[in-house]
């Protein structure tokens, strides 16, 4: 019969419990995954208990007290601390989102912290988000414009318009690595922060280069991996709507043809 189990070193194993020692009556307990990939060994759980009454009150308020004060080892990213740089993104309670704009009495008893899904992680809460990048390069994420002067080209209101609910995006792929056509595909399919982001240029005006962008998104694999099962939309901590934004590129693509 065939044993279906995680080879050994990917296996989460039981970490350390950092227990606050004083008495105290404003206990959360953080379990959050820690991998180091300068020791040979499985990634592990470890859990901290926070004093609330002395932490802000947001999720990554408690990431930087442990760090500060309980554990200098525990490694994530984050830069604004208010939803707009993208960094702190990472599955928290089961969803993808911003450990900055999460708020801990959102959550019932223990909260569980990992990487966001389906990535190679680096460190700790860190995934390696170079392929990523190297799919948002591929869109040419500039405007294309024979236009050379340099003042600014002009939209209509309209046309502007046409931009809202793609500009706000910033980056954070909780989409993408909430989509499980990108868990599986993600070296071929671009997923939906990508193809939000293609959108972004296909739908503002002022870019010429339509066309060209329409054929290089139409292939089985960068486009047609979305089967609208809507997990981007769902997580999206910005409350955009990836799952829209491709059905729209593959509707310009069908009137085209
Ligand atoms: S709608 Fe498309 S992109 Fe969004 S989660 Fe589903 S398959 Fe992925
Ligand atoms: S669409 Fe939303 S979830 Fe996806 S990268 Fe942009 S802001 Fe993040
Ligand atoms: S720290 Fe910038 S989005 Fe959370």
């Amino acid at each position: 019969m065939v044993e279906l189990r995680l080879p050994k070193n990917s296996r989460i194993t039981k970490g350390n419990k950092f227990k606050i020692k004083e008495p105290c009556d404003n206990i959360k307990t953080f379990s959050i995954y820690r991998y180091d990939p300068d020791k040979n060994a499985s990634p592990r759980i470890d859990e901290y208990e926070v004093d609330l009454s002395s932490c802000g009150p947001m999720v990554l308020d408690a990431l930087i007290k442990i760090k500060n004060d309980i554990d200098p080892t525990l490694t994530f990213r984050r830069s604004c601390r208010e939803g707009v740089c993208g960094s702190c993104s990472m599955n928290i309670d089961g969803t993808n989102t911003l450990a900055c704009t999460k708020y801990i009495k959102e959550v019932k008893g223990k909260i569980n912290i990992y990487p966001l899904p389906h990535m190679p992680v680096i460190k700790d809460l860190v995934p390696d988000l170079n392929q990523v990048y190297k799919q948002y390069t591929s869109i040419e994420p500039w405007l294309k414009t024979s236009k050379t002067s340099d003042r600014e080209i002009k939209q209509t209101p309209n046309q502007r318009k046409e931009l809202d609910g793609l500009y706000e995006c910033i980056m954070c792929f909780c989409c993408s690595t909430s989509c499980p056509s990108y868990w599986w595909n993600g070296d071929k399919y671009l997923g939906p922060a990508v193809l939000l982001q293609a959108w972004r240029w296909i739908a503002d005006s002022r870019d010429e280069a339509t066309d060209e962008r329409l054929d290089s998104l139409e292939d089985s694999f960068k486009l047609y991996r979305c089967h609208t099962i809507m997990n981007c939309t769902k997580t999206c901590p910005k409350g955009l709507n990836p799952a829209k934004a491709i059905s729209k590129i593959k509707q310009k693509i069908l009137a085209k043809s």
